[in-house]
Parts: structure tokens; C-alpha cells; sequence
């Protein structure tokens, strides 16, 4: 049997090891994701969520333990491939969108491309694509510092998926929008899972918990996976 798309074996974070300060924010995860699936991370605040998401979005190596992701061992993996691994394979969909307010839509979608070496046609390209889809072709040249939050939303989703990545990351998604933005992004999920990505959300937000695409909610509690 293939393995699955993600694989955390005694996935252990620490930060800040052996000083004063020291933080165990992930003891002992193992966890599967299948390809294709639509899971949501669930727990208390400083349960380990967020850090989750940055092993399995290859931000960093876990502390110890194994995690491979989309085929790659993360673990003592230098950091320059680490980063050309999290390009390739991971769109992170920020809580507060994590775009550059000096630079336009177009600019903020294309950034992730620029290590990557794609060239500025291609780049136009692929961000016109997305624009088109997400409906913000028309704030393309204005500054990220003036379109609604509706928009930067799409603007964020667009950036997370210039790269074409199989694994979708989003860290409390919907926690700045009203009701209806918060179910036309479950929409564009719903969309993304159909077109063969997998996507991991983080929410408290009934809307994400009880959507019928979400066919897993994974329950964090102290940095373990939390049994009922
Ligand atoms: N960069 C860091 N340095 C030190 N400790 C950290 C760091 N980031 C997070 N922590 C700590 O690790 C633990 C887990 O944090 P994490 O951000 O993963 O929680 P979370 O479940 O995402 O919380 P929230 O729901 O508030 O976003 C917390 O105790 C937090 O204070
Ligand atoms: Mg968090």
C-alpha cells in the first residue's frame, strides 16, 4: 500500500529546547492523511494547532520523530531544499493573510514564484488564471492596502495556490470574516478537494466543523493528538 501524503511518526516540536523558556508544544504525534482528504485541526488556544500546521507546511523540521510529507523525510533536511519542498508541495492560507501591503494583488500572487525561478510571462499567466477564478481581476494593480477583506481573502487563496501545491494549509481561515464569506471559502475548498488537493484547516468555527466536505476533525489537546 502507497503511503499516505502525510505521515507523522512520534512527531515531537520543542521550542526554545534546554533553555529557561523552554515550550513542548507537540509530544508524540502520529498521524496519516490520505491524499484527496479534507481533515480539520480542532483544540484550545496554545493546544499545538498552529505549530501542527507549520511541520506538516514544512516551515521546520519536528524537534524529533519522523514527518514525511509528500514523499520527502523533513527530518535533517538542509534548509535550503526544505523551502524548495514547502514551494512545491504546500499553499498556506494565513489568519491574517500575511500579505505584503506595499505590493499589488498581482504582485503580493506572484511572490511564491519568484525562488522558484518562474519566468514574468508565465507568472502573469498563472496569476491571471487564479484572479479570474477567485473574481479579483479587476483590483489586479491596486495596492493590497486598499481592496475589502473579502478580497484580500481571495488575494491570500491566490497566492496559496500559484505554485499548483497538492496540500492546502489554512490556519483559522474564516476567524476575520462574516457568514457569507466564511461559506463562499468553503466553497472554493469544496472546489480545490474536487480538483485532487488535500486540505488542512485549523477552526473553532461550526461552519468549517460541521461541513460535510470536512470528513475528519482531529482533536489537539497539550500537543497530542487528543482520543475521545
Ligand atoms: N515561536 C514560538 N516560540 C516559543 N513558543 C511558541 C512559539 N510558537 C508557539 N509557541 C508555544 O507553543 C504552544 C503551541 O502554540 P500554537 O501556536 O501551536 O497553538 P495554537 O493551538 O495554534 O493556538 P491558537 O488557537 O491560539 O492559535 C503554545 O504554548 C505557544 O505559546
Ligand atoms: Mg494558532
Amino acid at each position: 500500500m502507497a503511503a499516505s501524503l502525510i505521515e507523522l511518526e512520534k512527531v515531537c516540536k520543542t521550542y526554545n529546547q534546554d533553555r529557561p523558556n523552554q515550550v513542548r508544544a507537540l509530544v508524540d504525534i502520529d498521524l496519516s492523511i490520505a491524499a484527496n482528504a479534507m481533515v480539520c485541526l480542532q483544540g484550545a488556544s496554545g493546544s499545538g494547532k498552529s505549530t501542527l500546521l507549520s511541520v506538516i507546511g514544512c516551515v521546520f523540521p519536528p524537534t524529533s520523530g519522523r514527518a514525511t510529507i509528500a514523499g520527502k523525510a523533513l527530518s535533517r533536511m538542509p534548509d535550503r531544499f526544505l523551502t524548495i519542498h514547502r514551494l512545491n508541495t504546500i499553499g498556506f492560507i494565513f489568519q491574517h493573510f500575511n500579505l505584503l501591503p506595499g505590493l499589488t494583488v498581482l504582485e503580493n500572487i506572484t511572490l511564491p514564484l519568484m525562488p522558484l525561478g518562474v519566468g514574468p510571462g508565465e507568472r502573469r499567466e498563472r496569476a491571471g488564471r487564479l484572479m479570474a477564478m477567485l473574481s479579483i481581476g479587476h483590483r489586479a494593480n491596486f495596492p493590497v492596502s486598499q481592496i475589502s477583506g473579502g478580497e484580500l481573502q481571495r488575494v491570500a487563496i491566490a497566492r496559496a495556490l500559484v505554485n499548483d501545491p497538492p496540500i492546502i494549509l489554512a490556519d483559522e481561515p474564516t476567524a476575520h470574516l462574516d457568514h457569507a464569506l466564511s461559506l463562499a471559502f468553503m466553497e472554493i475548498m469544496v472546489d480545490l478537494q474536487q480538483a485532487g488537493k488535500t486540505i488542512i484547516l485549523t477552526s473553532h468555527d461550526q461552519l468549517i466543523t460541521r461541513h460535510p466536505a470536512v470528513e475528519r476533525i482531529i482533536g489537539i489537546e497539550d500537543g497530542k493528538i487528543h482520543v475521545p
